[in-house]
């Protein structure tokens, strides 16, 4: 597929079929995720994937919150998720972070995240990154060290067939500049 294509097609989806994920896949997915580039190579993630259904049904829960306008209420019809936990840093990067007042880790694992996305619309299956949950309680479920941040969930199945939804974003004169700001 053209990569121009696929940065079409990736989207969030909100809504998954009744169909499991082939480890195969979710491998390959998780390999487009290792091979991201990182401040200092540092590589601070690990990907916790969840594909087990008790597990995915109860953190499921722990990302729909019903008393904010029942937001990822969808992730209760996702059949895996991939949580993304934060990793220690290497030293040159840690002091990289502090002397540059950057936080490597957000962006790597931004990066990490969206190469995970993209490589599951190269295989037909939808994601949706999420930053609202319950942190605590997605850390006791998964045995987290309560010391480690999550810092994304992203959903991941098979969606029913259909055309990508028309992007809405900023104008390009809006973001985007020659020379000078
Ligand atoms: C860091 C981050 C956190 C997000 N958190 C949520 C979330 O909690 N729930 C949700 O439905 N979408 C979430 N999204 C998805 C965005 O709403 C979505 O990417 C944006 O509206 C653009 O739409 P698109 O992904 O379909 O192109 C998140 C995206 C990012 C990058």
């Amino acid at each position: 597929m053209d990569f121009f294509e696929l940065i079409y097609k990736r989207e969030s989806v909100r809504g998954y079929i009744d169909k499991p994920v082939e480890r195969e896949k979710i491998e390959k997915i998780i390999e487009a995720g290792r091979m991201s580039p990182s401040a200092c190579n540092a590589q601070p993630w690990k990907f916790v994937v969840v594909d087990d259904k008790e597990i995915v049904s109860k953190l499921a829960k722990k990302l729909y919150d019903p008393l904010v306008s029942g937001i990822n209420k969808f992730a209760l019809s996702s059949p895996a998720f991939i949580v993304v936990v934060g990793e220690k840093r290497n030293l040159t990067s840690k002091m990289g972070e502090v002397i540059k007042k950057q936080d490597f880790t957000s962006l790597d694992i931004g990066i990490a995240c969206e190469n995970i996305c993209l490589a599951a619309a190269s295989l037909d299956l939808g994601t949706c990154m999420m930053g609202w949950f319950k942190e605590k309680s997605i850390k006791e479920l998964l045995n987290i060290p309560s010391s480690k941040k999550v810092h994304l969930v992203i959903s991941l199945g098979y969606y029913e067939n259909k055309e990508p939804r028309k992007k809405i974003r900023k104008d390009v004169t809006e973001i985007m500049s020659y020379n000078k700001y």
